[in-house]
This record gives structure tokens, C-alpha cells and sequence, in this order.
């Protein structure tokens, strides 16, 4: 099986060093607009292969998208980092041209594969990726809901003073810092319901905390994060690859689930070979409800802007 990582960024390039380190792919391809990077990457990851184990190969591709053919799932990285201040939604004007011809010229050398979506703003980006490409809707995931529920077990773990894998909690909705709605009453420590150990208090800090946690991140390091991103992206390509049909929170197109239709946004899904394959309904509650639909509308403004560009 071929995997490619198109942008070899600090995201895309710690995608490919915990695919490599996975080992989900014989031949992984890093891709790049810039000469040298991603042949560099490639090459510094590859000189791990001793030291943590792996027989992946990393190829680096300069612009040559026919080094990606017959790629099995294509990972989309490409477009600029957010700045501290800076919303992802304000990425919009640059990022879409880029991910639109991105997707293109994937297509040209693997016109079944699957794509994941990692650029920013993510759920527009998703949205663009399905309306431009023609792939089954089941073909195109947005990486986003799984690294915001991760980051929401981390805030959880640190509250209960717990571990984070033994936590279950879900962020769907929206990727943006006021679209994504943590489901705190959902989440649970090992079958207990979290909102039976913390005050009202601590769960609304956690979830304030969650929500913007990529924000948190830019501030402190002075642009977007990396690694928590690049694992999460590494993770769902497992799941696919292996077909492990692991339940976590994408973004992918609806029909008429979460009562609502021709948007990508975050849903609970089953991640296998086949792409997303299934969409879990986890019966939210009235007021869940309220802000699923709230975080749509702004995912739907966004999606605007694509047919004021006239890319879709
Ligand atoms: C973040 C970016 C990758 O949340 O969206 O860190």
C-alpha cells in the first residue's frame, strides 16, 4: 500500500514520521512545492529507520505528483500556518486555490484514492475537496474532531488527575475555536460519566479550554502546532489503512444525518478501508442540538466564500 503526505510542513512531515514509525505504508511519499524539502525531511526521517525501527521509505518529491501514483490515501497538509491572532477561517483566500490544485493533480496519478484533509479552515477545505474532485463522498475525511477530542482527553486527564487513555470524550462540530462543540455530558472515565466528578465550574473550563486549544498553541509557539496534528492525521490513516474501523469524530459530507445536508462538518464516524463508512448517531440533546446547528451555519458561511471565489 502507497500513502502520500502533500505538504512537508512541520504537520505534514510529523504525519509522515509517525506513518513511517507505523509502518503503514511500504513507500511513503512526502511532497512539496518548495526544492529540497521534502527530499530533506524525507531523507532525516528515513535515517530514523534504525534507531525506532521501521522499514517504511520516505520519498521526497519536489512538485512531481507522478512520484504519488497509485496512492491508496493522500494526505492534504499544503497551505499557510495561522499566526497567533489569527483565525482559521481568515486562511481561506489562499488555502483553498492551493488545496483545489492540490487535489487535481492527485487525481491525475490516483483517481480512487482516498484524501484526508488537513488545511485549514478544515471543514471548508473538506467541502471543497468533495464538491471539486468527484470522489464518492466516502473518499474525502477532514482531520479535525479527532485531534480536538484529544486535546479535550488531555484537559480531562488533567483535571481528574487520570490518565488519558482511560478517558472517552468526543468534539464535534465545527474545527474552529467557536464552532467546535466538546460533548462534555458524553464523555466518560472508565463508564463514569466526567460530569459526576467535576463541578459545573471545571467542566466549563475544560471545554472553554478545548475549544480553543489550537489558539492556545499559536500564541505560545508563534505559529499553528504540529505534533498533535501530525499524529492525529497518522492515526486516522491507520485505521483506513488497517482497516481497524475505529469510531472517531471527522469531517465528511452529510445527507440529511445531524439534520443537516450539503456541508462537511464533525460527526462521530467509523474510519476502515472503504474511507469514512459509517456515521454514528449519538442522539444529542436539545441543547446539543442548538449548538450543532449554530456551528453549521458558520461552517455554511464559510463554504460561501468557495462560490464567491468560483471555485466550486
Ligand atoms: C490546530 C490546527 C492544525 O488545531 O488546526 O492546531
Amino acid at each position: 500500500m502507497k500513502v502520500t503526505v502533500v505538504g512537508a510542513g512541520a504537520v505534514g512531515a510529523t504525519c509522515a514520521e509517525n506513518i513511517a514509525r507505523k509502518e503503514l505504508s511500504e513507500e511513503l511519499i512526502l511532497l512539496d512545492i518548495k526544492e529540497g524539502l521534502s527530499e530533506g525531511k524525507a531523507m532525516d526521517i528515513n535515517q530514523c529507520a534504525t534507531l525506532n525501527g521501521f522499514n517504511t521509505k520516505v520519498r521526497g518529491a519536489t512538485n512531481d505528483y507522478a512520484a504519488t501514483a497509485g496512492s491508496s490515501v493522500v494526505v492534504i497538509t499544503s497551505g499557510i500556518p495561522r499566526k497567533p491572532g489569527m483565525t482559521r477561517e481568515e486562511l481561506i483566500g489562499t488555502n483553498a486555490g492551493i488545496v483545489k490544485s492540490v487535489t487535481e493533480n492527485i487525481l491525475k496519478y490516483s483517481p480512487d484514492t482516498i484524501i484526508v484533509v488537513v488545511s485549514n479552515p478544515m471543514d471548508t477545505m473538506t467541502y471543497l475537496t468533495v464538491k471539486s474532485s468527484g470522489l464518492p463522498k466516502e473518499r474525502v475525511i477532514g482531520m479535525g474532531g479527532l485531534l480536538d477530542s484529544s486535546r479535550f482527553k488531555y484537559r480531562l486527564s488533567k483535571a481528574l488527575g487520570c490518565s488519558p487513555m482511560d478517558l472517552q470524550g468526543v468534539v464535534i462540530g465545527g474545527h474552529g475555536d467557536t464552532t467546535m462543540i466538546p460533548l462534555i455530558k458524553h464523555a466518560t472515565f472508565s463508564s463514569t460519566p466526567v460530569a459526576n466528578l467535576l463541578t459545573q465550574a471545571q467542566q466549563d473550563e475544560i471545554v472553554r479550554e478545548t475549544m480553543v486549544g489550537g489558539a492556545t498553541l499559536t500564541q505560545l509557539i508563534g505559529t499553528s502546532a504540529w505534533y498533535a496534528p501530525g499524529a492525529a492525521a497518522a492515526y486516522l490513516v491507520e485505521s483506513i489503512v488497517r482497516d481497524q474501523k475505529k469510531l472517531m469524530p471527522c469531517c465528511v459530507y452529510l445527507n440529511g444525518e445531524y439534520g443537516q445536508s450539503d456541508i462537511c462538518i464533525g460527526v462521530p464516524t467509523i474510519i476502515g478501508r472503504n474511507g469514512w463508512e459509517k456515521i454514528v448517531d449519538y442522539q444529542l440533546s436539545e441543547d446539543e442540538k442548538v449548538k450543532f446547528e449554530a456551528s453549521a451555519s458558520a461552517v455554511r458561511k464559510m463554504n460561501d466564500s468557495l462560490y464567491e471565489l468560483k471555485l466550486i
